[in-house]
């Protein structure tokens, strides 16, 4: 179920709210200027699809969503359990740590989730808001607002990615271990009580 767990961010340990309804994780996005939509979603892919049939089955809302925000590049980021691939825990962890660390980009991180799900840690000072993103979930993260993103222990999720610039986008990170104090993804999914 896509949520949002809000904390202070200087208390970690429990979170003073948590909205799990589509409109009110929206507007609390909202006002802080945050893109949060959910799309019409009726695709099924399996593990064999590739990303140009994965593209093309929302072809209408991403051309719409590319004029719109004025990206000139899309691809598919995607990553499954593989029980056939001795590598996969070792594949799954290295993919995990790459975004774990608070980092900005130079531009808006947008994705939109048609499989599985992942986390978004926004810190909005003085909260940081865990965004649960699961398949028709679009979310855009402005250019330089801190954040980390958690994919869990056993990563499933597939997500388009829009670009404002043909080259892609580079994380810098702030060297803010802040991340580790939080929750993980896989926490927040099993919802504990506080
Ligand atoms: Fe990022």
């Amino acid at each position: 179920m896509s949520s949002i767990h809000v904390f202070w961010e200087n208390d970690p340990r429990a979170p003073v709210r948590v909205l799990s309804d589509h409109a009110k994780i929206a507007a609390y996005l909202g006002l802080a200027h945050i893109r949060f939509e959910v799309w019409d979603a009726p695709f099924s892919f399996t593990p064999k699809a590739t990303a140009e049939e994965i593209l093309a089955a929302y072809q209408a809302p991403i051309e719409k969503l590319c004029r719109e925000g004025g990206y000139p590049a899309v691809d598919v980021a995607r990553l499954s359990p593989d029980p056939q691939d001795p590598s996969w825990p070792a594949k799954a962890r290295a993919a995990r740590e790459k975004f774990l660390e608070e980092h900005t980009h130079g531009e808006d991180e947008v994705r939109f989730f048609v499989h599985g799900a992942g986390v978004f840690y926004l810190r909005l000072s003085p909260m940081v808001v865990a965004v649960r993103c699961e398949r028709g979930d679009l979310l855009s993260v402005p250019a330089g607002t801190r954040h980390w993103f958690d994919m869990g222990a056993q990563p499933d999720f597939c997500a388009i990615r829009f670009f404002g610039t043909p080259e892609g986008w580079v994380a810098s990170f702030t060297g803010d271990d802040i991340a580790r104090g939080f929750p993980d993804a896989d926490t927040l999914a099993r919802g504990e009580p506080w």
